[in-house]
């Protein structure tokens, strides 16, 4: 059997890791903590990283959208090159088992790296379907089954989980979920710090009580893994 695939995805502008590094990011350390521990009960797990908030991809262009909507048996190679990068971005999404993203909120929404992202990946006829004479849903879902995202992120403010007097204005885990689910990928787990701005007990026990969810998902994860890929070799 194939390895199994962690797409880990750092967003952060900050480069350091809060806790270590002066005004290191938090997000970077949750996906830190998050693979390390996940490292540490499947060694054998690959991990492909990428790291957008040093290394931005693309955004999408004019150029990128002729390419994408022209057949690629047409594609001439100005074409094939505008597309190079999301078909780079596409290939360790459909290798990916389980994709981690450390996802940063920069007002109210996704850091624009982390959009540009969502854009290289989204593409008509590799990562969903489109045909507008399809009888009732004209688009489909092309991401194979049983993928799974983890979305890690921060804020600097507090109250943006359901009930919160923030939670209206939170378009972080929507501007990831609702592109995801649409390409198929549709089981999502989402853990947040909040304080940054404020600092002090707050942060620090909305810093412990962020890592202690992230073990136990983990744990929890890579149990229900074992266990599948178990069955699957005993049958
Ligand atoms: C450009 C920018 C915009 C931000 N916008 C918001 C915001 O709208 N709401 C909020 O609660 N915090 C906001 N923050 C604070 C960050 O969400 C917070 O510092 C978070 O920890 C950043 O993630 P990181 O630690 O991984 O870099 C913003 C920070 C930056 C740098």
């Amino acid at each position: 059997m194939p390895p199994f695939q962690i797409l880990q995805i750092d967003a952060s502008a900050r480069p350091g890791l809060s806790g270590t590094d002066p005004r290191g990011s938090h997000t970077r350390r949750l996906t830190r903590r998050f693979v390390e521990r996940w490292r540490a009960a499947r060694l054998a797990d690959a991990v492909t990283y990428r790291d957008i908030g040093q290394r931005p991809p693309s955004p999408v262009t004019g150029a990128w959208i002729a390419a994408a909507f022209t057949p690629p048996e047409r594609r001439d190679a100005a074409a094939q090159a505008a597309l190079a990068e999301s078909d780079m971005l596409v290939q360790e999404l459909l290798r990916a088992d389980l994709v981690v993203i450390g996802a940063p909120m920069y007002n109210f929404g996704l850091p624009a790296q982390l959009k540009a992202w969502v854009d290289n990946v989204v593409r008509v006829g590799v990562t969903f379907g489109f045909d507008r004479s399809r009888p009732g849903e004209p688009y489909w879902p092309m991401l194979p089954p049983g993928k799974r995202l983890v979305i890690l992120s921060s804020r600097g403010d507090y109250g943006y989980d359901a009930g919160g007097r923030l939670e209206a204005v939170n378009l972080v885990e929507r501007g990831l979920t609702v592109p995801m689910a649409y390409l198929g990928l549709t089981e999502t787990h989402a853990i947040a710090i909040e304080y940054d701005e404020f600092g002090g007990e707050r942060l620090e026990a909305s810093i412990a009580a962020a890592e202690a969810e992230i073990d136990r998902l983990v744990d929890g994860l890579a149990l229900e893994i074992t266990d599948g890929a178990d069955r699957a070799s005993a049958a």
